[in-house]
């Protein structure tokens, strides 16, 4: 017998609704929010309020896309956290409406988990290459730094973890002191191919164990600038590409050691990467450097499902489905999960 999630993911600023029949994407739909750009970071207020806004419509362009009514749906998927709390809430109570008029469960999903098990999204016609268990996730996104040992689709380990900042914070809080916009990550990238990585150093932590820290990066890029811009009030502009690539490579250099750690403490060699900062074309290509060197089976996932989107949340919801994990009506979200 087939089944039909209806995703919903609403944890930060994108509102994304998809179709996931028998773990393959039937339509994974984004609303983007410009209007952070401007304020440096995610307001929560507006964030809420653009969710309410886009919710009903993008649910139903991502039926429409799959071509499924809401009879065809056999269970609704949403993020409970970890998020902006007002902005779960949307999605959160979206979900219980519908399952609620429709008579079908409810599925929680953590939007950690979801990310890792990007892995496992199907789509017809491509050759779905899948990683075998246990494997290393290096989960990395805008909240959270992480190293997790997968077991099995719903069982985690987590190995390693940020004290203090998570890589996406570094990347866009030292790109607001560039005087980029929200979410400086994907600008940095691009600048850094045009730049020359070994321009400028900057201090790595010396964090134990597989923990990471990153909170030291960004004071000493802002006191690097600092004393530059005293010199040359231009120097921002007159160096961002190679500024741009020489840190994005002390970010991607901390992280690498880590799972090259993870991995030969734990012993295991199918390795993957997850999270926003997954698309960075940077960490990308060194990760399939290392890999190549260290014979790892490295899983990458697609560019569409690293940054926030609801398809991962579907598959999440497809294996609760599968292991009847269903949630109750009285379930709320939580902003750490
Ligand atoms: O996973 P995600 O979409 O949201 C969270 O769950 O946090 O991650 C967002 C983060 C932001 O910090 C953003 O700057 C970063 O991912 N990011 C990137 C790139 N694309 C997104 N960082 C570096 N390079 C990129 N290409
Ligand atoms: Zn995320």
């Amino acid at each position: 017998m087939s089944v039909t999630i209806l995703a919903i993911e609403s944890s930060c600023d994108d509102t994304s609704v998809a179709i996931i029949r028998d773990g393959y994407v039937l339509s994974n739909l984004i609303a983007n929010q410009d209007i952070h750009m401007s304020y440096g970071g995610v307001v929560p207020e507006l964030a809420s309020r653009a969710h309410q806004a886009n919710i009903v419509p993008v649910t139903q362009q991502a039926m429409v896309k799959a071509g499924v009514n809401n009879e065809d749906i056999d269970a609704v998927a949403f993020t409970r956290g970890p998020g902006l709390l007002g902005s779960l809430l949307v999605g959160t109570s979206f979900a219980k409406g519908f399952a609620i008029a429709q008579n079908i469960p409810l599925i929680e999903v953590n939007h950690l988990q979801a990310h890792v098990l990007a892995h496992f999204i199907l789509e017809k016609d491509k050759n779905n290459r899948l990683p075998s268990f246990p494997f290393l996730c290096l989960l990395v996104s805008g909240g959270h730094t992480r190293i997790i040992v997968m077991k099995s689709q719903l069982e985690m380990e987590v190995i390693g973890n940020t004290i203090d900042d998570a890589a996406g914070e570094a990347f866009d809080k030292c790109g607001k002191v560039m005087g980029f916009t929200y979410p400086a990550g994907p600008l940095i990238d691009k600048l850094a191919i045009e730049g020359n990585m070994n321009a400028f150093r900057f201090s790595k932590p010396h964090v134990k164990g597989l923990d990471f820290s990153f909170s030291g990066l960004k004071t000493s890029f802002l006191y690097f600038l600092r004393d530059r811009l005293k010199e040359d009030s231009d120097f921002i502009e007159n160096n961002k590409a190679d500024l741009c690539a020489s840190l994005q490579h002390t970010i991607i250099s901390i992280l690498i050691a880590k799972v090259v750690n993870a991995s030969l403490q734990t012993g295991i060699r199918e390795i993957s990467i997850a999270g926003g900062v997954s698309a960075n074309s940077g960490l990308r290509n060194e990760m399939k450097k290392e890999a190549e060197k260290r014979n790892w089976n490295l899983f990458i996932p697609e560019l569409r499902y690293t940054t926030d989107n609801a398809a991962m949340i579907g598959i999440t919801g497809y294996y609760k489905y599968l292991r009847g994990e269903f949630s109750g009506h009285d379930i709320t979200p939580l902003a750490r999960y």
